[in-house]
C-alpha cells in the first residue's frame, strides 16, 4: 500500500513528494504523467477532464509495490486497498494566487483553482472515499523542511491531521466576490 500526496495545483505536492520519496527510499508515481502518457487528458494538464475509470485501470496495472503516488486526481482514481495513507496538502488561497500567476494561469483558471481550495473539494471527496486514511496538512507559511517533517510524522505515527477553513477567512476579509465572482 502506497503513500499518497494530493491537493489542489500549487500546494506543493511535487516538491514535497520528491523529498518524501527520497527519505523513504521509494519511487514516485505521478498520476498526471501517466494520464498524459496514456493520452487521457482531453483538454490540458490541470483539468479534471480525464477518463477516471480508464485511468484507474491503468494505475491498477502500474502500482505493484509501495510507492509515493502524487496527483490532484488521486482521490478519484485510486482504490482503498492501494492506499496506506493519503495526505491532502492545504494552502491558503491568498498564497496560491502568486503561484498561479507565475504559471500564467488565466484569471478564470485562478478563480477555479482557488475556489476549489477554499471549498476544500479534494479533501471532502477524499474523506468520503478514504475516511480514516486521510490527513490534511496546512502548508501555509511553513517552510518546505517543516512540511516534510509534518508529512513524515503523519506517515510514521498516523497523527497531525489539521482542520482548515478558508471560507471563514475569505468571508472575514470580505473577499467572497474576489474569489467567486461570476
Ligand atoms: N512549503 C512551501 N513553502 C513555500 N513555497 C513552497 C512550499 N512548497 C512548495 N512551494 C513552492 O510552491 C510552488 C508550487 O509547488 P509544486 O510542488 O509545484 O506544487 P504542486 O505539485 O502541488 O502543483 C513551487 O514554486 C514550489 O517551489
Ligand atoms: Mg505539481
Amino acid at each position: 500500500m502506497s503513500i499518497v500526496i494530493t491537493g489542489n495545483p500549487g500546494v506543493g505536492k511535487h516538491t514535497i513528494s520528491e523529498k518524501i520519496a527520497e527519505r523513504m527510499n521509494l519511487s514516485i508515481i505521478d498520476i498526471n504523467t501517466i494520464a498524459k502518457d496514456s493520452g487521457l487528458f482531453e483538454k490540458n494538464d490541470d483539468s479534471n477532464d480525464v477518463d477516471v475509470e480508464e485511468l484507474e485501470k491503468i494505475l491498477e496495472e502500474k502500482i505493484s509495490e509501495k510507492n509515493v503516488i502524487v496527483g490532484h486526481l488521486a482521490p478519484y482514481v485510486l482504490r482503498r486497498n492501494q492506499v496506506k495513507v493519503m495526505i491532502v496538502l492545504r494552502r491558503n488561497p491568498y498564497e496560491l494566487i502568486p503561484v498561479y500567476q507565475d504559471r500564467k494561469y488565466s484569471d478564470n483558471k485562478i478563480r477555479e483553482n482557488t475556489g476549489s481550495e477554499i471549498l476544500g473539494i479534494i479533501a471532502h471527496d477524499a474523506m468520503n472515499k478514504f475516511q480514516e486514511k486521510i490527513f490534511q496538512i496546512d502548508v501555509s507559511e511553513k517552510s518546505i523542511p517543516e512540511v516534510v517533517e509534518n508529512v513524515m510524522a503523519t506517515i510514521l505515527e498516523n497523527n497531525g491531521n489539521e482542520q482548515v477553513d478558508w471560507l471563514e477567512l475569505v468571508k472575514k476579509n470580505n473577499d467572497l466576490g474576489k474569489f467567486f465572482v461570476d
